[in-house]
This record gives structure tokens, sequence and C-alpha cells, in this order.
């Protein structure tokens, strides 16, 4: 997400959540070395975004959303797919996010993208409950050719010895 795309994914934040983040609330966010925000375009304009927090073990989805006359068409589903894709390129073996207890639209998205309900958390929204969802991915190792044995990103046994 570039400096650029700031005002065309705060128009779809305005458009997208009541309780919307300020131009302030999104640098701050984004202002973390362990989070990325990124950008879906369309014809060149900035359809989605979505906002992904890197831990060690798993990547956390912070945020998704898409332009209210975008929605239906793919935008959120190809979101999902790029973030398996930086998942399995970080090694991370599962996706975790918390959508809102009455988001049908968004849990349905996500059911439907192989994510699975694993705990309602009480108050997460303040006075509503969010369900947490969670989805295994399963890394792909790429091992370089004449060296069995040794992945090309970590350890021999396969788990990386530090976050990329
Ligand atoms: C939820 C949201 C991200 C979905 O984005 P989208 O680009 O419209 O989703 P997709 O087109 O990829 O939809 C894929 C599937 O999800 C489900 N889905 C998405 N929106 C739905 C809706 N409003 N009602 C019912 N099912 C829905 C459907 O199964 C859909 O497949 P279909 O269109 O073939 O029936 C979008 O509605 C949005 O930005 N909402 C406001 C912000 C938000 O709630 N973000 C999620 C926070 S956890």
């Amino acid at each position: 997400m570039r400096p650029e795309d700031r005002a065309a994914v705060l128009r779809i934040e305005a458009a997208s959540f009541p309780d919307a983040w300020t131009p302030e609330q999104l640098e701050r966010c984004l202002a973390s070395p362990r989070v990325a925000g990124h950008v879906l375009e369309r014809a060149g304009a900035c359809v989605g975004f979505f906002i992904v927090e890197h831990t060690s073990q798993r990547l956390h989805l912070v945020s998704l959303a898409v332009a209210p006359a975008e929605r239906r068409t793919g935008v959120a589903t190809r979101a999902l797919r790029s973030l398996e894709a930086i998942a399995r390129t970080h090694a991370r073996a599962r996706i975790e996010l918390e959508v809102h207890e009455t988001n049908l639209a968004a849990q349905l998205l996500y059911r439907k993208n192989g994510y699975r309900a694993v705990e309602v958390v009480r108050g997460y929204y303040g006075d509503e409950d969010a369900y947490r969802m969670i989805k295994a991915v399963r890394p792909l190792v790429l091992r370089p050719p004449g060296k069995p044995g040794v992945p090309a990103h970590g350890h021999p046994d396969g788990r990386p010895r530090r976050a990329r």
C-alpha cells in the first residue's frame, strides 16, 4: 500500500465500517514493522484492500474491505488467495482473523474459502462479540537442486528459523 493509495483506502474504509479508521489510525497501524497493507486494483483503480500482521507462527488478517460498487465480483476472494500465498511464502502455517458476530456476508466469504470458526471472543468489538476464524496453510518449501534435504528457505527440518 503506497502513500498515494491512502485516500482510496480511506474512502473504502469509510464506506465499509461504521467505526471506520481515521487517517491517523491507519497510519499508526501501517507504521508497525509487523504490518503490511495490500491493495487490489481493477483497471488501475483501488477496489479493495487488506491489512495483515505477521507474527512468528501465523498471519493475522487485521482488515479487509471492498468498495461497495465492486462487491460480489470476487475481489475479496482474490484477496484471500493472495493472503494464502503470502502465508506460504513466509512459511506461516495458520491464518487467523476475527469477524463481527453480525457480519454474515464476511462469515460466508470466509467459510466458502475454507476458514472455520474456532472461538467466540467476548467483547472483541467493545459491546459486541466476534468469532475467531482460522485456516491452516501448508507452507510450500522449495528445495534447491542438488542439495537434497536442505530447503531453500529454512533449516533441514523444514522449519524456518526467522521471519522473512
Ligand atoms: C465482506 C466483503 C469483504 C466481501 O467482499 P466481496 O469482494 O464482495 O466478496 P466476493 O465477491 O469475493 O464473495 C465471495 C463469496 O462470499 C460470500 N459473500 C460475499 N458477500 C456476501 C453477501 N453480501 N451476502 C452473502 N454472501 C456473501 C458469497 O458466498 C460470495 O460468493 P458468490 O458471490 O458467488 O455468492 C465485502 O462485502 C465488504 O467489504 N464488506 C464490508 C467490510 C467487511 O465486512 N469486511 C470484513 C471484515 S471481517
